[in-house]
């Protein structure tokens, strides 16, 4: 790929095909980056200026930078599928730079064009392109993919409290393998009422750093109670879903004659995942009903009660859907389905998977080609 936007000259030669591939057996989630990555300084008057695509290196900054004291630090988090035909395409990048941008805003750092994203995502997978997982094996397809992770952090050499003048937009990736190591298995998790994650007029929409220092703790908690995340409420009740530390969260409900498929609507305290809205499209194209609504903790105990709700499902980039088998609280323990891997919940879950992999047209518009 020929750029002048970013100057290439620093790529590094390429790892050891016996070395990429050694590194490419038994891939979890994270724990495999390539060797290169994409960065684009700022500097206040100047603007964007030319970026790079560099060695995966340490990075060189100033013990006073902004990220460090005061938490100046976004990212996001989308994928690349290979195709069928063994093409490679992303999965709604746009939607992300946006996000990256409204983040962006809430912090106080300067807006990135979504043309120099799209760029750099374009650029690390096309030079990552043996990274990219997938054989033509259906079952494998459907769980491997490339990973980006575009972050932008505020530099600077001064402690004062205020903004950075200096920032650094970068992107990192890697193949990912399956979320699910083993087979897909309901999860087990614990509804938050004291730790809240978000309030109203903070930071909760954002993808900042500091919202994930946050929920670091109560995660760590819900772990020890042997449950794999924390469910949080919203911080003025205590008593509305909002979403766990890393997914939203969706319930299958009866009510009476209708299957509803619900979600806690957008209050500005949650992150609105490119995942949740793609599967609110998907399952609205289904024939689901489906509602945004404010779903107390209340309203769940009861609809466990009367045996409506049917299932519940956790999602986002990682993991397409989770399907949560438990829910335990302090007012006891609640189990969806049986434990067992609800119907809709995986139905949804092929459809998005079909979209992501091109196994269907892409109706949408919402695959973007790179190579
Ligand atoms: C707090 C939070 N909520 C929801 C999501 C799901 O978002 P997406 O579907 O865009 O991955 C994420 C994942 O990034 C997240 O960190």
């Amino acid at each position: 790929m020929s750029s002048s936007r970013f100057d290439l000259q620093y790529a590094n030669p390429r790892m050891s095909e016996a070395e990429r591939r050694a590194r490419m057996q038994n891939l979890g989630f994270g724990k495999v980056l390539s060797e290169h990555m994409v960065v684009v300084p700022y500097r206040e008057g100047e603007g964007w200026l030319q970026g790079s695509l560099k060695p995966y290196a340490p990075l060189c900054i100033s013990p006073a930078a902004n990220v460090l004291h005061y938490g100046q630090a976004i990212f996001e988090g989308f994928k690349a599928y290979r195709q069928k035909d063994g093409s490679i395409k992303s999965f709604r990048p746009k939607s992300n730079a946006k996000r990256f941008n409204e983040s962006a805003a809430r912090l106080a750092m300067p807006e990135l064009p979504l043309d120099v994203f799209i760029e750099a995502s374009d650029l690390l997978c096309t030079t990552d392109k043996d990274w990219v997982p997938g054989t033509l094996d259906a079952e494998r397809l459907h769980d491997e993919s490339y990973y980006f992770r575009p972050f932008m952090i505020g530099l600077g050499d001064f402690l004062g409290v205020k903004a950075a003048e200096e920032y650094l937009f970068l992107m990192i990736g890697g193949p990912a393998g399956s979320y699910f190591q083993g087979g897909i298995k309901p999860v087990t998790i614990w509804v938050e009422e004291e730790f809240v994650r978000a309030s109203p007029g903070g930071t909760g929409r954002a993808k900042c750093a500091g919202n994930y220092a946050a929920s670091l703790l109560p995660g760590k908690l819900a772990k020890q109670r042997g449950c794999d995340q924390a469910l949080y409420l919203d911080a003025i009740h205590h008593k509305y879903l909002e979403e766990l530390g890393g997914m939203n969260v969706f319930l299958v409900l009866q009510e009476g004659s209708r299957t509803v498929i619900a979600t806690p609507e957008k209050t500005g305290t949650i992150l609105e995942g490119v995942t949740r809205d793609s599967l609110i499209t998907v399952a609205k194209e289904l024939g689901y009903e489906v509602e945004e609504r404010r779903i107390s903790i209340d309203n769940l105990e009861q609809a466990h009660r009367n045996g409506d709700l049917k299932e519940a499902f956790a999602c986002g980039t990682a993991a397409v859907i989770s399907p949560i088998g438990t829910l335990l609280s302090r007012r006891g323990t609640w189990v969806i389905n049986d434990n067992k891997v609800g119907e809709i919940s995986m139905k949804l879950r092929s459809a998005l998977l079909d979209i992501q992999y091109g196994l269907v047209p892409d109706t949408r518009k919402w695959m973007h080609s790179i190579l």
